[in-house]
């Protein structure tokens, strides 16, 4: 696989991965004990639009044993308690991903926090066109050991393709028998979990982040369903919230919409023992001897 992306196509990487960084930065400040998990949310996605980007993926805000996937909804009413919050941001520009995140730290576990992140700098440091990915993925793993965490194993980084927020390949966060050789010019998000727990994440029954199955479905006959439908469609197959529709009986078409098989939802991935959990991530284009930094 040879990936050319043209001069305007890398541009735009490089501008949502610059909106990225200043609303991780400006977002991260406002988890505070107490703050409205709602609020810091809707205050993400509102400054990524007035910097001229779009959401790829509504704010994700998961705590403690949760790694991946939560997001609040419309009522949530909640307020960050003394948690480990995981800021998980995606931003496009007609369709070219930058996907970060840190994580705020409001339970003081500094060296958990740490273990990700000296991760995630470590696998920055070897990347070069031409690595295998069962290297990163075993620099991960040893550096989240030395700090004697676990990484998350069936959690991995992945590649990145226009208005595709999870494309090949996989890169794992533990050592593995076989890889994948990254390639010039591919752009790939790296994103170690770090954990005190089990080391695995399973599915909950809880979720508000959905994707459409299918480009083109089948519009329903029902005009209130058919209306939600096309205003979902407008984003392609990247994920949304249910909190970013209003109108009448939002939650029972979703059900329907769901139950027909044209929209899935992403379940909140928790830890399977509970616990605690870290992450930290950036994306990058990967160069002849090293990699290009987007979302710095
Ligand atoms: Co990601």
């Amino acid at each position: 696989m040879n990936i050319q992306y043209t001069s305007e196509e890398i541009e735009k990487y490089r501008r949502s991965g610059k909106i990225l960084a200043e609303v991780r930065e400006k977002t991260s400040k406002k988890i505070v004990v107490g703050a409205s998990i709602l609020e810091t949310a809707a205050f993400a996605e509102d400054l990524i639009r007035d910097l001229g980007g779009e959401p790829a993926f509504p704010c994700n805000l998961s705590a403690n044993g949760d790694a991946a996937h939560f997001t609040p909804s419309a009522d949530d009413e909640s307020v960050f308690g003394c948690d480990m919050v995981k800021l998980d941001i995606g931003v496009h520009i007609d369709g070219y991903i930058a996907d970060s995140a840190m994580t705020v730290d409001l339970s003081d576990h500094p060296e958990l926090v740490e273990a990700s992140k000296a991760a995630l700098k470590s696998a920055l440091g070897i990347i070069h066109a031409g690595i295998d990915t069962s290297e990163i993925g075993a620099t991960i793993e040893k550096t989240i050991n030395e700090f004697g965490y676990k990484p998350i194993s069936n959690l991995t980084g992945h590649g990145l393709a226009q208005y595709q927020a999870h494309a090949p390949p996989g890169i794992p966060n533990i050592h593995t028998r076989t890889g994948t050789v990254l390639q010039e010019g591919e752009v790939v998000a790296i994103e170690p979990f770090a954990t005190d727990g089990s080391g695995r994440v399973k599915d909950t029954s809880r979720w508000e982040i959905y994707h459409l199955t299918t480009e083109k479905p089948t519009l329903p006959r029902i005009p209130r369903a058919r209306k939600l439908l096309q205003e979902i469609m407008e984003y392609k197959t990247l994920p949304f919230a249910k909190r970013w529709f209003s109108g009448e009986k939002v939650d029972f078409t979703f059900r329907q919409l769901t139950k027909a098989g044209i929209i899935k939802p992403y379940p909140v991935l928790s830890e399977v023992t509970g616990t605690l959990i870290s992450q930290a991530e950036h994306t990058l284009i990967v160069t002849e001897d090293g990699c290009e930094v987007t979302t710095r």
